[in-house]
């Protein structure tokens, strides 16, 4: 097929002889064809020397052949052509985490334009973690007032003595919602819950096993202050965080965490033993899964859905509604939840992350990843709904360096989450990635130069060690250079 200048890559390309010059463009017609031929985001351009027509069944479809058109659209003569196209995956999300370091209104909404021009249609917002709240509270305003600040930070070994820290007003939550649902992406708020759970804590001490004032954390890392899965005043709390939350966010998906919550306290403390004795469980991974499902039972009230990092399969009594998130998943429990026709999104750590360097995640091995991950089979792969290519911030404080880590990477992992496997190249993508990157540029986005994509495997090595130096991170490098699926 005619690869055009265009990211992701369209179902069919049909070149029809003769070109035409950018004028063209001012002649457009719209179709709305009802057949179903499209579906909810496909489309269809026909451009000839009589203007350009675009068919399609929905505003989406038609806000999609919009962004073809932009990256087309070059002034320079162009073919005559048509294109059909739709995507491989329903669920194509990015993730930006605003609690380790925030990003102001007017950035989010660069990355949110160039996310759009790529087809993306879920921003994946991760909004509360161990170093800061970052929600306008009302009915909880400590989480604000202490949650939402930290005294110093302490990413990567580097102290800065400053305190640190803000949070979205509901306005300005609004107003960005708002402009993502003009470009068809929807935003998924997360609340980590009962891990990377300080700000929480840190705001009501009261919801932790220890119940002791504890400050944010300031470092990057997994820590063991989770809420409290035997008070019931925890679940009132986030019932009603909730039901705040989801006043602002219209999406039908919430995301509850579930990663990383190391179960120290959990063991010692004496309600968090009884309400595991009080329910029969076996261990404390069953009792996360209750806690979670808890959660989920309470959005299901409230038509809402959750999704959940893999880490709350360990219980192994995970609710069946809940769509699980892969990252890290050593034991292949989400391939066992998707072959159990339950549904999984693909955010590979060692693939997909796009906070580690270009020498440990080169774009390459972005790009060639397969999203339907190792175990799940080949019939049950429908139930991979999709990608989330995420940037998490411990160590990205400035927009620059945010945009430069993020792309090209986003753009490739919407090209995986679009284009059918039959028409990916990567020597293709690379130069339709230069085409566009004019683009992006006037978005305000500067990605990497292409240069540092994919360095020599000699620099791999090095590179990954002098990024960790000081970062203390030695189980990363080992998962990056030792993981098959993940
Ligand atoms: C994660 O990276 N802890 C989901
Ligand atoms: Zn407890």
């Amino acid at each position: 097929m005619k690869k055009i200048n265009v990211i992701p890559c369209p179902e069919t390309v049909e070149l029809l002889g003769g070109t035409v010059n950018a004028a063209v463009f001012d002649r457009c017609e719209k179709i709305t064809d009802e057949s179903g031929t499209y579906g909810e985001e496909g489309y269809a351009i026909r451009i000839d020397d009589q203007g350009v027509t675009v068919t399609a069944e929905t505003d989406c479809g038609f806000f999609y052949a919009e962004q073809t058109l932009k990256q087309l659209k070059t002034g320079a003569e162009l073919p005559c052509l048509q294109i059909v196209d739709r995507p491989a995956y329903a669920y194509r999300g990015f993730l930006i985490d605003s609690a380790r370091h925030m990003q102001s209104v007017d950035e989010l909404k660069k990355l949110i334009d160039a996310a759009a021009l790529f087809k993306f249609n879920v921003m994946h917002w991760h909004l509360s973690d161990d170093q800061g709240f970052r929600i306008e509270s009302e009915r909880f305003p400590l989480l604000n007032e202490v949650g939402s600040y930290r005294d110093s930070s302490d990413f990567g070994g580097e102290h800065l003595n400053v305190r640190y820290g803000g949070y979205y007003t509901k306005a300005e939550i609004r107003d960005l919602v708002a402009y993502c649902a003009e470009r068809h992406i929807e935003v998924i708020p997360e609340l980590d819950v009962p891990g990377h759970a300080t700000a929480l804590i840190a705001s009501y001490p009261a919801l932790s096993c220890r119940r002791l004032a504890i400050p944010l954390e300031t470092k990057q890392g997994i820590f063991n202050n989770l809420l409290c899965a035997g008070n019931e005043d925890t679940f009132t709390f986030l019932f009603d965080l909730l039901d705040e939350i989801g006043e602002l966010f219209p999406s039908k998906y919430v995301h509850l965490g579930g990663d990383e919550a190391p179960k120290t306290y959990w063991e010692q403390c004496p309600k968090c033993r009884a309400k595991k004795a009080e329910l029969g469980l076996n261990d404390f991974e069953e009792l996360q899964g209750w806690f979670i499902n808890r959660l989920i039972a309470h959005l299901t009230e409230k038509g809402k859905t959750a999704i959940v990092w893999n880490e709350s399969l360990n219980g192994g009594n995970l609710d069946d509604s809940a769509i699980v998130q892969m990252w890290m998943d050593r034991r292949g429990k989400s391939a066992v939840w998707a072959n159990r026709g339950n549904s999984v999104i693909a955010c590979p750590f060692s693939y997909y992350y796009c906070d580690y360097p270009y020498s440990m995640t080169p774009v390459r091995k972005t790009y060639e990843y397969d999203p339907v991950f190792k175990g799940v089979a080949p019939i049950m792969r429908k139930h991979v709904i999709g990608v989330t290519v995420p940037i998490w911030t411990e160590y990205i404080s400035d927009f620059d360096r945010l945009c430069y880590l993020a792309f090209p990477r986003f753009a490739a992992v919407a090209e995986r989450g679009w284009t059918k496997t039959e028409n990916l190249n990567y020597e293709s993508f690379c130069r339709r990635f230069a085409a566009v990157t004019p683009l992006l540029n006037r978005f305000g986005v500067k990605p990497a130069p292409q240069i540092d994509w994919d360095p020599p495997k000699a620099r791999r090595l090095t590179g990954t060690v002098h990024f960790f130096k000081d970062k203390i991170d030695t189980q990363a490098i080992k998962n990056s250079f030792g993981s098959t699926n993940q």
